[in-house]
C-alpha cells in the first residue's frame, strides 16, 4: 500500500516505494512537485475541499476515491485516506496518506456498467421488435385482404385504392420508426462532447420508439413541450433516461383501467425539466428510497433487472442533472432537471492551495 507525506501547502515529503510505482515517478521527479499536478482536473475540486476541511479542524481524517495521472499520461484510479498531523502550537505540520490502488476494482466496475448497457439494449430490441411488428401485421392483413378479392373477382378501383394507400401509409410508419432507430445507433463514444439539441427533437424520437406500443394498448399520451426548449446534452444519453421512464409508466399503467401518460417540459430558469406522469397505482411510499438502486426491481423474474432508474441516474449525473419523483401530484411523476448550458471544467490554476493553507 502507498504511504505519503504531504506538506500542508501540498509538495510531497516522503513517498514509499509504492505510491512511485502507482504513479510512475522517480522519487526525486515527485518530491518537486505537488499533488495538484498530477491530479486528475476533476477531481480536484473535492479534493482541495476536503483538504481545506482538515485544515480549518472541521475534519479529523477524509477518505476519497480520486484518479491521478500517471507519468505516461494515462489516469490510475487510488483510494486515499488523509489525515493530518499538527504541531504542539496546532499549526498543521504535514498530512499522511494512504494510497491504494482500485484502478483493477474500477475496471471491473466499468466493464459491468457496460455490461448494464447490454441488458437496457436488450430491452430496447424487444420494444423495437414490437413497434415494427404491429404495422406488418397491419400489412399483411391488407394484402390478404386484397388477395382474397382478387379471387373473387370483387375488385374495383376504389377499392383497390383504399387496400394499397393503407399499406403504403402503413410502410411509411415503419420508415420513421426506422430512422429513429437510426439515431440511437451511431457511436455513443463519440458524443462526449455536449451539443445543443431540442428536446422536443429528443422527446420525439424517443417517442418513435413507442407510439405503436401505446396505440395497440389504448394509452392516452398527452405532451405539452415547448417548440424552442433546447439543452446542452448527449441527445442519445437523454433519450435512453425517458424510455427507461416510459417503459417504467407503461409497466404501471398496462393492466390499470386508466391508461394515461403525460411527458411535459418547462424551462426552470437555467434548468429544464422533463417529466413523465402515469395513472398507475403509483410506487409504495416505502419502496421510494430504493428505486434508484441498482437491480432493485419488484417485477417478476425475467421482466425487470432494476437498472432502468441507476442508470438514467449515473447518466444525468454526467449531465450535471437529476433524477427525482415529483410528489406534489397524486400520481407517479419523475422528474428530469438539465441544466440548459454545461459549464467548462475550471482550469486548475484558479484552485490554489496555498492560500487556504497558510
Ligand atoms: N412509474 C412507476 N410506477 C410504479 N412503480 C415504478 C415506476 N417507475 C419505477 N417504479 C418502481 O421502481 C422499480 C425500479 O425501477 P427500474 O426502472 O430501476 O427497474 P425495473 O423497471 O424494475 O427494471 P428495468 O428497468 O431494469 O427493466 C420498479 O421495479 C418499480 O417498482
Ligand atoms: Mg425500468
Amino acid at each position: 500500500i502507498g504511504m505519503a507525506l504531504v506538506s500542508p501547502e501540498g509538495r510531497w515529503l516522503k513517498v514509499n516505494q509504492a505510491v512511485l510505482n502507482f504513479v510512475g515517478y522517480t522519487e526525486e521527479e515527485l518530491l518537486s512537485a505537488d499533488f495538484l499536478k498530477i491530479t486528475h482536473p476533476e477531481d480536484l475540486q473535492q479534493d482541495l475541499s476536503l483538504v481545506a476541511e482538515l485544515l480549518s479542524g472541521k475534519r479529523e481524517t477524509f477518505q476519497l476515491e480520486k484518479r491521478y495521472i500517471h507519468k505516461q499520461g494515462h489516469y490510475v484510479y487510488a483510494f486515499l485516506s488523509v489525515s493530518l498531523i499538527r504541531n504542539p502550537d496546532g499549526t498543521p505540520r504535514f498530512f499522511i496518506s494512504q494510497i491504494q490502488d482500485v484502478t483493477e476494482l474500477k475496471k471491473n466496475q466499468q466493464a459491468l456498467q457496460s455490461n448494464s448497457k447490454m441488458v437496457a439494449l436488450g430491452e430496447m430490441a424487444a420494444g423495437i421488435a414490437h413497434e415494427i411488428n404491429n404495422p406488418l401485421t397491419i400489412i399483411n392483413l391488407h394484402a390478404m385482404a386484397l388477395e382474397q378479392l382478387i379471387k373473387e373477382k370483387e375488385l374495383n378501383r376504389e377499392m383497390i385504392h383504399n387496400f394499397t394507400s393503407k399499406i403504403t401509409s402503413t410502410i411509411g410508419r415503419i420508415g420513421s420508426i426506422v430512422s429513429s432507430l437510426k439515431k440511437f445507433s451511431g457511436d455513443n463514444s463519440k458524443m462526449e462532447k455536449f451539443e445543443s439539441h431540442k428536446v422536443k427533437e429528443i422527446i420525439q424520437d424517443t417517442l418513435g420508439l413507442c407510439n405503436e406500443k401505446f396505440k395497440s394498448h389504448g394509452v392516452i399520451l398527452n405532451l405539452s413541450v415547448p417548440e424552442d426548449l433546447a439543452i446542452e446534452c448527449n441527445p442519445l444519453d437523454v433519450s435512453q433516461v425517458l424510455i427507461n421512464l416510459i417503459n417504467n409508466a407503461f409497466y404501471a399503467i398496462k393492466d390499470h383501467p386508466e391508461k394515461e401518460i403525460s411527458i411535459a417540459a418547462h424551462a426552470v430558469g437555467e434548468h429544464v425539466t422533463i417529466s413523465v406522469m402515469d395513472s398507475g397505482p403509483g410506487i409504495c411510499p416505502t419502496l421510494k428510497s430504493k428505486i434508484l438502486e441498482p437491480f432493485f426491481t419488484t417485477k417478476p423474474f425475467g421482466e425487470g433487472s432494476g437498472l432502468g432508474l441507476s442508470i438514467s441516474n449515473s447518466i444525468l449525473k454526467v449531465h450535471n442533472g437529476e433524477l427525482y419523483l415529483d410528489e406534489t401530484v397524486g400520481k407517479t411523476k419523475f422528474v428530469v432537471k438539465l441544466p440548459v448550458f454545461q459549464a467548462r471544467v475550471k482550469a486548475p490554476a484558479a484552485l490554489r492551495l496555498s492560500s487556504k493553507a497558510s
